[in-house]
């Protein structure tokens, strides 16, 4: 049953009292906790360490090639099946380069932007001195939206909802204004929502392309496909199929890394597309790299092998994840299940069956005040509306908490402080308000 504070204005101040008493106890201890990025822990990189030495002087690829050399645009061929069986597309529709699916991302937008794959097609000339813009399912990925920002492309929130972007909205915006060029999707454990697209989601994605003209793209960044924290995760129905069989394989990049598979920064980046798409990619790219790091790439394969093998690391990852998101659960279920300030919950949250993020729903304009509270007691919190296109979180509610890095102590300090700062945050207004 709720219990509502407000009910009694005299209970509620002094609860007020005894929260701002706490918290000013905790300023006096000058702590240092942070559920900012979600970076892995050291933990999870150690489970990975096999990678150095796995070589052992031995450099040759399948084919043949000497990875220590120049070469491999496309990336190596067995980095490249590698890519396929965690894309779930052909290995002749992927590119394996860079160390970072962002830089793939941005390089893809960048090309599109600048260049194109004809004459003429380059958005920037299209749009022939107006706004390119792009569509960006919020809260969303904060950067992502950087890439955008740094382009000078417009962004264009669309609603996130339990199944998806809203597709309504998306089909009707992309139908009216062929200046919108693309859409960002974090399909899987959606950072930071956690949410997977729905199967009549991906369908329609897969048929935008034709609403939305030749040079539309869909980044789909599938950057949690095997993160899961439950043992029976949900399904991602595949886009690049369903986008072959209607013909708009080339509105589509789908992206991944190991990034939060084996080591963040000195992973390997792929990408899948049409067959098209992937050469001019690699034309592109063969601009700015002669090539990739295929030593890193061949490591990767012999110590991933095939999709077996990487689920068995993940679910070692997943026995040192889980206990973390529990923790945060935990705090939040004991804080706020069932409390309501002014007739309203005090907060609302998710519960991710994979990825790297909670997503906490402060009372509507209380968020940035939250943040503040527990950056001032020494725990940084991913700033309020980063989650947002150009910082601005309508509602002034998401906060985004990333339990990945920081040990069960901290999580459980951090958590403490955390749901202090909500409700004193949540009170005091009500109070002021009434
Ligand atoms: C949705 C999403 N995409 C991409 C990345 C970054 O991946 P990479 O390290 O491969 O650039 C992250 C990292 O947090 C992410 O959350």
């Amino acid at each position: 049953m709720n219990s509502d504070p407000t009910a009694s204005q005299a209970q509620a101040a002094e609860r007020l009292q005894q929260l701002q008493t706490q918290y000013q106890e905790i300023l006096t201890q000058g702590l240092s906790l942070d559920l900012t990025r979600g970076k892995p822990s050291t933990a999870q990189l150690d489970l990975s360490d096999a990678l150095d030495g796995i070589l052992q002087g031995d450099f040759r690829a399948a084919d043949g090639t000497d990875c220590r050399n120049y070469g491999g645009g496309l990336g190596l061929p067995e980095a490249r099946k590698l890519a396929a069986n965690y894309l779930e597309c052909k290995p002749e529709q992927t590119l394996v380069g860079g160390n970072s699916s962002l830089q793939l991302m941005y390089q893809c937008v960048l090309y599109n932007h600048l260049f194109g794959d004809q004459e003429g097609a380059a958005w920037s000339r299209e749009a022939g001195g107006g706004k390119v813009k792009f569509l960006c399912p919020s809260p969303g990925y904060d950067r992502h939206f950087s890439v955008c920002e740094a382009l000078g492309i417009e962004m264009i929130p669309v609603a996130l909802n339990a199944e998806g972007p809203d597709m309504d909205q998306v089909e009707k915006l992309v139908q009216a204004d062929p200046l919108i060029k693309g859409i960002w999707c974090v399909p899987k454990y959606s950072n930071p929502s956690g949410i997977v697209y729905s199967e009549a989601t991906v369908q329609r994605l897969a048929r935008l392309g034709s609403l939305a003209g030749a040079n539309f793209r869909i980044i789909w960044d599938n950057a949690y496909a095997v993160h899961h924290l439950v043992e029976n995760p949900p399904e991602l129905a595949n886009l690049l199929s369903l986008s072959e069989q209607v013909g708009t394989l080339d509105n589509v990049y789908a992206i991944g890394s190991t990034s939060k598979i084996t080591f963040a920064g000195a992973g390997i980046a792929f990408l899948a597309s049409s067959e098209t798409n992937i050469r001019n990619l690699a034309r592109h790219l063969s601009y700015v790299t002669i090539g990739p790091d295929k030593v890193n790439q061949l490591r990767h394969v012999r110590f991933l092998q095939d999709n077996a093998t990487i689920a068995a690391h993940m679910e070692k990852q997943r026995e040192i994840l889980k206990p973390k998101f529990d923790l945060v659960l935990q705090h939040l279920d004991l804080a706020f299940t069932g409390k309501c300030v002014g007739g309203d919950p005090i907060g609302t949250w998710t519960r991710p069956a994979g990825g790297y993020f909670i997503l906490f729903d402060t009372q509507p304009g209380l968020a940035r005040e939250v943040v503040r509270l527990t950056g001032a007691a020494g725990v940084k919190l991913t700033p309020a509306g980063a989650t947002w296109p150009y910082g601005e979180d309508p509602q002034d509610t998401n906060i985004r908490l990333a339990p990945s890095f920081p040990q069960l102590e901290e999580i459980a300090a951090a958590m403490k402080i955390f749901t202090l700062c909500v409700e004193l945050a949540t009170l005091k207004r009500s109070l002021e308000k009434s």
